[in-house]
């Protein structure tokens, strides 16, 4: 595959080569071209210039390089041909591996969780944000300058070994790189409390949550935008969407909700952004209705599913519990004679999932409709409030569903009102003098 998109912001365009190592009969859940055009994405997100592309089979590891002798020089050469800057390695590789492929090719080579991690910090729109970032990459620092740290000893004879201005440095970068991690920690920490205080102060507003998650590139960004038509940076891109970002939104039969978008998902995502995703969806922990956004015209899609639900499990999503409802994305790219089946098959999923095109808008009625459906509602309500207390009144409308008013020749009002417990619970303390009842059938 040769491909030669550019996305350029004014910064000197650097050239790349996407390898995908393919590790033999390592299971992957997906094939590995699939997961090269994903690299490349990945590539794509961060301004790199894809000069060419290619799946590398591994039949036998070699620690030093990865790949075998022959691989590297033949990478070399293509190096060179391409004029490539840069080399993404689309797997983990030791720091070991790194310096040599990189002395061996002359170019700078990056790893799956560096290229992530990169993409993370780029993408980071919240302070909160930026602080998870940093903090993964630091302990993915570390992490490397331990390694590098017991292979230097193991070449130098193994433990005993005390002194040498190498052993000095790196004790050195160990503890400058502890001592940063301990100030984002406490940063976090209080950025955390912030946040949680945020949250119950809007937990007052009794409006349910409606969370949206799924695999990057799924078109959260659009539906979210679509939903709440608002403008939210939608890109062609992978992980348009680090922070969860709110807005309101009206249901169909006019009760407002909140709906909250989250962080794109991905396959072997590095642990170290497992932690930072933690934080971020603690909004999906809490959400009333939970939007699984699927790319529905992607061939990977059912794979994409199971990596979304098997992020949500490892980060400690309760899945049963949650109303989980899974919005099938992009019907305007599917060809009209696969759509019949596709809507017999959203039939007969457990929820039958929605259909939708965030892009032409169809579907989305009914998504908001299904929404409406699973968040609660308790039985309506008759309000009688006092003439002139149009507070009271506009509230009811904001936080409510007035199904019927009438004005008595008293100047007074009463209402049939659907409102949640907890925005019942609200206005009887905010408005004492209204009367409320159970509403007669
Ligand atoms: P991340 O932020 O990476 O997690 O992505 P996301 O899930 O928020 O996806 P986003 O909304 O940024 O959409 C990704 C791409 O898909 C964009 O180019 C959108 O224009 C496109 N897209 C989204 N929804 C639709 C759709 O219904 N139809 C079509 N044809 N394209 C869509």
């Amino acid at each position: 595959m040769s491909s030669s998109k550019l996305v350029d912001r004014g910064a000197p365009v650097q050239g790349a080569l996407v390898i995908h190592p393919d590790r033999e009969g390592r299971g992957a859940s997906r094939g590995a071209g699939a997961r090269l055009e994903e690299a490349c994405g990945l590539a794509l997100a961060l301004d790199l210039e894809v000069r060419d592309a290619m799946v590398v089979t591994l039949r036998k590891l070699t620690p030093a390089t990865l790949f075998g002798r022959g691989k590297v020089e033949e990478i070399a050469h293509l190096v060179d041909d391409r004029q490539a800057d840069v080399v993404v390695v689309d797997d983990a590789l030791t720091p070991v591996q790194q310096r040599n492929l990189e002395k061996a090719w002359t170019a700078k080579v990056v790893d799956r969780t560096g290229l992530i991690l990169e993409i993370f910090a780029r993408r980071a729109r919240t302070r909160e944000g930026r602080l998870q970032v940093e903090l993964a990459r630091l302990s993915y620092e570390r992490s490397r300058l331990v390694r590098t740290w017991t292979h230097l000893e193991r070449q130098r004879g193994g433990f005993g070994v005390m002194g040498g201005p190498g052993e000095t440095q790196i004790e050195t970068d160990r503890r400058l790189l502890a001592e940063k991690i301990g100030k984002l920690k406490r940063e976090l920490a209080e950025v955390g409390r912030t946040r949680t205080l945020q949250r119950s102060a809007r937990k007052r507003v009794p409006y349910p949550v409606v969370a949206l998650v799924g695999y990057t590139n799924a078109g959260k960004s659009t539906l979210f935008n679509r939903l709440t038509q608002s403008e939210v940076l939608a890109e062609d891109l992978l992980f348009a969407t680090l922070d969860p970002t709110l807005r309101s939104l009206k249901l169909p039969d006019g009760r407002p909700a909140i709906l909250s978008d989250t962080v794109g998902f991905i396959s072997d995502l590095p642990h170290e952004l497992v932690e930072a995703f933690r934080a971020t969806l603690e909004e999906v922990r809490e959400a009333d209705v939970v939007l699984h956004v699927r790319d529905i015209a992607s061939e990977e899609t059912d794979a994409q599913a199971a990596d979304v639900r098997g992020v949500l499990e490892r980060l400690g999503v309760d899945m049963d519990e949650r109303r989980i409802l899974e919005v099938w994305n992009k019907l305007d790219l599917v060809p009209q004679d696969e759509r019949q089946t596709l809507v017999g098959d959203a039939r007969r999923a457990h929820p039958p999932a929605i259909l939708v095109s965030a892009a032409t808008g169809e579907g989305c009625r009914e998504l908001l409709q299904a929404v409406a459906g699973l968040v609660d509602e308790a039985p309506p309500v008759e309000v009688r409030t006092h003439a002139g207390d149009g507070a009271a009144v506009a509230w009811l409308y904001r936080n409510g569903r007035v199904l019927e008013r009438q004005t008595g020749e008293d100047g007074g009002v009463r209402m049939e009102v659907s409102l949640s417990a907890q925005a019942l619970g609200q206005f009887e303390q905010l408005f004492p003098n209204a009367q409320v009842s159970a509403s007669l059938p």
